[in-house]
């Protein structure tokens, strides 16, 4: 199998073959990742919270990402790296082109993913006319979290709803290539997923989207309390690490994962 490239997430949602997304941050689990046949590893910011134990991805620093995706980026073979840009790294287009530069350059990336829809758009207008990939990132926005008051489900409301789907659509044409939806209704993940032509990947954000993204720590049930709802524990039936990061391909591309009780009204 080829390297998995953006062409190559392209065509899996023209075919309607779901991509199978996690969350990594070192060598030995990505090792794991790529024989299990995940299409896209996300070295996300929430490595501040299940790596460094912050409360919020709001510490994670540029160095602290860097870091991060070089480890797994140094043994990658045919998955697609995505970093994510850390709060107060892309507040001005110009500081945003830098941040992306360093988890490229020194980090390995494929692509960055930035939080936030219309104040994003100049940034990702500016990035991508640089030759550097975007991955947008709506609803539910961990880098905000003070401003939302708690982990909630986003565009409940109509009014909500309307300004997700017309972030969407703003990113895109801004030259994001794929985007993120982060607990939000299925029914407004499905209609997003419907109207633009970049893959979508959802979190708590029911079945219909093009794939599914986890946070590692989470699907493997290591995390400190519980997990929200919208996580399966696939180490409890599977048994061991590299089960169940197979057995969650398996289920993002059969369509398994999220099942029902996985959705967010
Ligand atoms: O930081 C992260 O792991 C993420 C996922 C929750 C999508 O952004």
């Amino acid at each position: 199998m080829g390297k998995v490239t953006i062409s190559t997430l392209n065509r899996m949602k023209v075919a309607g073959d779901k991509i199978a997304v996690i969350t990594s941050y070192d060598a030995s689990f990505t090792r794991q990742i790529e024989r299990a046949g995940m299409d896209v590893i996300l070295v996300g910011d929430s490595l501040g919270m299940v790596v460094q134990g912050h409360e919020s991805t709001l510490p994670v620093t540029v160095s602290d990402m860097v870091y991060h995706t070089a480890n797994v980026a140094r043994v990658r073979q045919r998955a697609m790296v995505i970093a994510d840009m850390p709060f107060m790294s892309h507040g001005t287009p110009g500081q945003a082109l830098d941040t992306a530069g360093r988890l490229m350059k020194e980090g390995g990336a494929h692509m960055v993913k930035i939080e936030g829809g219309a104040p994003q758009l100049e940034t990702v207008r500016h990035l991508t006319a640089r030759a550097v990939p975007v991955c947008g990132h709506l609803g539910l926005l961990p880098q905000s979290i003070h401003q939302l008051g708690g982990y909630r489900v986003q565009g409940r409301d109509d009014e909500a709803a309307e300004r997700i789907q017309r972030d969407a659509v703003g990113l895109q044409d801004a030259g994001a290539q794929m985007l993120v939806l982060e607990c939000v209704p299925s029914l407004l993940a499905a209609d997003i997923s419907r109207r633009l032509a970049i893959p979508v990947i959802g979190i708590g954000a029911g079945a219909e989207t093009d794939g599914q993204v986890l946070v590692l720590y989470d699907m493997l049930g290591i995390t400190i309390d519980d997990g929200p709802r919208f996580v399966r524990n696939f180490l409890a039936d599977a048994g061991d690490v590299q089960a169940a990061l197979s057995a969650f391909v398996q289920a993002v591309k059969d369509g398994s994962f999220p099942a029902e009780e996985h959705e967010l009204a």
